[in-house]
């Protein structure tokens, strides 16, 4: 006859066994769709918006080293129309094919309802370097230089406020049929 501790520790296992062949069979039986169509589910966009905000939190007071200017604002916007107009969008143009089939959607950055002119630049930084899983949004680490990375940072923290070389280059950004 098993003692209390041991009943207590076969009631202990036999509930996680439970618990992982109960995930086993709702995963399986396709309880987790992975189609980008399908609806989000329960908790989902907290759950991510929890777990984004705890891998960024550290980057959030580095400050962009590049000063202010137009020079630095235009090489931004080449950036941006470049590597990231096809999903964050041009000004006042709706989303097009790709970034209107993606989930989550891409913030169209340069419209006033989507704009990250108020975030940390060492946030918007830090997403443009390492990317954001299972959303599709690439890491540019590997294929942008560290001073590229700032200078689309500060387009996008300006986007508000863009100098006509600038608005002239990310308005003429149109990577596919809307
Ligand atoms: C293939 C599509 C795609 C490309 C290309 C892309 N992004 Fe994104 N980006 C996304 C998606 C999707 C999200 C939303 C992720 C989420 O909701 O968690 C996102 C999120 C972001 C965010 C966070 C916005 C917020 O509201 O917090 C920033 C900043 C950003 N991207 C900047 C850029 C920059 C700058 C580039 C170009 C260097 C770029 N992205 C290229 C798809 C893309």
């Amino acid at each position: 006859m098993p003692s209390r501790m041991g009943w207590f520790l076969v009631g202990f296992f036999g509930a996680i066994a439970l618990i992982a062949i109960g995930g086993y069979l709702f995963i399986s039986a396709g309880g987790v769709p992975m189609a980008t169509s399908a609806a989000p589910l329960p908790l989902e966009r907290t759950i991510a918006r929890m777990a984004l905000h705890a891998s960024f939190k550290a980057a959030q007071d580095d400050k962009d080293p590049l000063p202010v200017t137009d020079a630095n604002l235009t090489a931004g916007a080449t950036v941006f129309h470049d590597y990231c107009a096809v999903c964050h969008g041009t000004p006042g143009a709706k989303p097009d094919a790709i970034a209107a089939g993606m989930f989550p959607d891409p913030p169209q950055l340069l419209q006033s309802r989507d704009m990250v002119t108020d975030d940390p630049e060492g946030i918007t930084h830090w997403v443009v370097t390492n990317g954001i899983r299972l959303s599709g949004m690439p890491a540019f680490a590997k294929t942008l230089s560290d001073t590229q990375r700032w200078q689309v940072t500060m387009l996008v923290a300006h986007a508000d406020k863009l100098p006509p070389p600038a608005l002239t280059i990310v308005s003429s950004s149109s990577p596919c049929a809307r």
